[in-house]
């Protein structure tokens, strides 16, 4: 399975004509990956898990790239990555479980990008024998659950203030899941 996952290529034309390869992210993409999250604004920045414009921080999720914990899938056009979205696998009694996020370059939002990688790492994710996508999102970001919501996740709950933003605030946040396959499915 793993091989599979390093070989994936998919070609996605946007709303715009342009055209994108997904792949699988390898330790050679490190410095287009600090490239791509450099510029990420505050808005972005204060609803986001890790401090990504750390170059080291980075770096390190390419440089230790491993597709049984982590599968991050990123968008390239030309030489430069415009997106990254990953599967978190957990394991143990949650080994059937991965958790998805994902984001993008901001002039490449809004043409369909963002649901074509949700698409195919859901695709991903069901060959990999997952059987629940989880993704946690900050519950203000209306537009962000709605664009998973139309892809087949369901809100299950909200987490009173689970998000803490830069400046101490703290944020709902909607857990949403996408079921993958179901006991009846199996018959
Ligand atoms: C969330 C995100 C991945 C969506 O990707 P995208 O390529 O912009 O989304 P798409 O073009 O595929 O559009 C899918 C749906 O998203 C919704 N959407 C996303 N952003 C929107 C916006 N600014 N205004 C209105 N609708 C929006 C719409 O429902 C849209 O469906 P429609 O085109 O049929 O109206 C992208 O905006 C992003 O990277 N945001 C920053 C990071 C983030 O919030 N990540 C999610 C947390 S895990």
């Amino acid at each position: 399975m793993l091989d599979q996952i390093a070989k994936f290529r998919q070609i996605v034309t946007l709303c715009n004509g342009t055209r994108v390869l997904l792949r699988p992210l390898t330790p050679d993409d490190k410095n287009a990956l600090v490239a791509m999250f450099e510029p990420v604004g505050p808005d972005d920045f204060k609803t986001m898990r890790n401090d990504v414009r750390n170059r080291e921080v980075v770096a390190g999720w390419a440089a230790g790239v491993d597709y049984k914990k982590v599968l991050p899938l990123i968008a390239v056009v030309n030489d430069r990555i415009v997106g990254d979205a990953t599967l978190h696998f957990r394991s143990g009694p949650g080994r059937h479980i991965a958790d998805v996020r994902i984001f993008l370059a901001k002039e490449f939002r809004r043409c369909g990008l963002g649901s074509a990688m949700l698409r195919a790492l859901i695709d991903i994710a069901r060959k990999s024998g997952m059987r629940q996508l989880v993704a946690e999102i900050v519950a203000d970001q209306v537009k962000v659950i709605n664009a998973f919501k139309q892809l087949g996740f369901e809100q299950r709950a909200i987490y009173p203030d689970y998000f803490m933003m830069p400046d101490g605030e703290t944020h709902d946040v909607a857990v949403l899941i996408l079921a993958l396959a179901s006991k009846r499915d199996e018959f």
